[in-house]
């Protein structure tokens, strides 16, 4: 006979936190949001973390280029979709990896015998404006010197003319050689008022560019989640159907992290694709999944699939109907809470640490909070992220107000990719798992992230935290009535008419 669970399936608004002890150091500017990304032995350091503990989800309308350079800038990881072409997702990492920080291969590059329009060809092709002139216009070529968009007028000056005449020779440029440190360099830069400091082989070969611009942008973004190369660190979805073809790529296009993509991630391909990603790549990239709502599903995909992290969540995002359709799901309170006990009943026993991903249905600033309080390492979000600058669709306008355009991988419009390749390969009927949508525009990653890690410290700070880790332990967390829930919003007095009334 069917088991039905004592629980009811709990969702993260019927929880609130209750404030511990706040001391004097448990303030907003003290906390750290480092989170671990990779399992590990408990009491040792994790082979990735996160600065904050926010990642996107893997979806045509969340997560592509922009929003990969975008979250890592904040400390995150941005999961490039999978749905698309295998050629293009690792097109889309090697652009994140190569995006900036410290020491970059020159991607720009011509001949000093290339004509001025090869060169505004090159610039507009790569959308950078100063290019390394080698002589054999390779980017490790004997360096002959630089130039700029501000060495000559694309209108004013002859296109047919050589580059030769209008860059500023090796013998007038400032460089350094192999061998300089990172400080080092941006002295020069500062030193010198430059923008780009190129860093030259012994033997007079190209080696690297230095760039002011990355400099300043490493000052304004201090979480940036840098690699050993310092380059950004890349994440990307992946699936159990052209894993052997797809993650060669993404590796060889730099990916740290991946993640399978999946609603129901307790199965035998998702086993089977792990284990010969493991086998294959060892520990160069840290591979999770799920998603699964279970202890059974967690101890599954980390015992037999050797999983690094595992994702919690079926039914709950927010453009998902996995469950109208399929029956299958939890509450997702619910299913991080047994998932959490079960990750810490396997740390006790083997002494191993396994990060927990929160995936789908968080609605807003306060869930993310419930959801690192009640033992999420980090959380995933689509809606939140598609409503940025970022995501990677057009911005419309419905009836004066501006949107962005949202759907679910399992929707019509993106399941013809392999999550859902069982129902694309036939003509047969198919249902979705996803819906269709818009979602209102909120501003830049960086804005709209900034108030939620905000809140997320004063909260930590409620709870007598400076540490993730802490704030887990810290949280005592009640359920509350819908009177309760009622009681929280404004109560008893005649509000001032919200403009936005027909918003709710
Ligand atoms: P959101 O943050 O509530 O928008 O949820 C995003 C999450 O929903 C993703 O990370 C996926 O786990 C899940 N998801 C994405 N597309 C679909 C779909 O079409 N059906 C069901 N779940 C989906």
């Amino acid at each position: 006979m069917a088991k039905i669970l004592d629980d009811l399936s709990r969702t993260f608004s019927e929880y609130l936190l209750i404030p511990r002890l706040t001391r004097k150091e448990h303030l907003p500017k003290n906390v750290s949001l480092v989170t671990p990304v990779a399992s590990h032995k408990v009491g040792e350091a994790s082979r990735l973390s996160l600065n904050i503990p926010v990642v996107s989800a893997s979806m045509q309308a969340v997560a592509g280029t922009e929003m990969g350079i975008a979250l890592a800038r904040q400390g995150g990881v941005a999961f490039v979709f999978c749905s698309q072409s295998i050629e293009s997702q690792a097109a889309m990492i090697a652009k994140i990896k190569s995006h900036k920080a410290g020491f970059v291969r020159s991607d720009s590059n011509v001949k000093p015998s290339a004509t001025l329009q090869d060169l505004l060809d090159i610039m507009k092709k790569t959308g950078h404006s100063t290019v390394a002139v080698t002589e054999d216009g390779s980017n490790t070529g004997r360096f002959m010197g630089i130039i700029t968009d501000k060495d000559f007028w694309e209108f004013e000056d002859d296109l047919n003319s050589k580059v030769q005449g209008y860059m500023t020779p090796k013998d007038k440029v400032i460089h350094g050689l192999v061998g300089i440190t990172l400080k080092e360099a941006n002295h020069l830069l500062y030193k010198h008022k430059k923008e780009a400091l190129p860093v030259l082989e012994a033997d007079g070969r190209l080696n690297s560019l230095v760039f002011k611009k990355d400099y300043v942008d490493h000052i304004n973004n201090p979480l940036e989640l840098l690699d050993s190369r310092k380059r950004l660190v890349a994440a990307a979805g992946i699936n159990t159907h052209d894993y052997k073809e797809r993650v060669p790529a993404l590796v060889e296009a730099g990916v740290d992290v991946l993640s399978f993509d999946s609603s129901d991630g307790f199965s035998e391909f998702q086993k089977e694709a792990s284990l010969w990603v493991k086998e294959r790549f060892g520990d160069k990239v840290i591979v999770g999944g799920g998603n699964v709502v279970s202890a059974e599903g967690f101890r599954y995909l980390v015992e037999e699939a050797k999983l690094d992290f595992v994702k919690v969540g079926i039914g709950g995002g927010s453009i998902c109907i996995t469950r109208e359709q399929k029956g299958i799901g939890r509450g997702q309170a619910s299913a991080l809470m047994e998932v959490v006990e079960e990750r810490n009943r396997y740390a006790r026993e083997k002494g191993v640490y396994v990060p927990i991903c929160s995936d789908g249905g968080l609605a807003n600033d306060t869930q993310i909070i419930i959801a690192m309080a009640m033992g999420a390492d980090f959380v995933m979000m689509g809606r939140y992220f598609a409503m940025t600058d970022e995501s990677p669709t057009p911005r419309v306008s419905i009836k004066g107000r501006i949107y962005k355009p949202y759907w679910g991988e399992g929707s019509n419009r993106a399941r013809n990719w392999q999550r859902y390749v069982d129902d694309q390969a036939s003509s047969r009927l198919h249902f979705e798992e996803g819906v269709d949508g818009y979602v209102p525009v909120v501003g830049s990653v960086n804005e709209v992230l900034g108030l939620t890690l905000e809140k997320m410290r004063a909260s930590m700070c409620n709870l007598g935290s400076i540490t993730l880790a802490e704030f887990t332990q810290n949280a005592v967390l009640t359920l509350v009535s819908e009177q309760s829930i009622e009681e929280g919003g404004t109560s008893n007095i005649i509000q001032v008419e919200s403009k936005f009334d027909d918003d709710k």
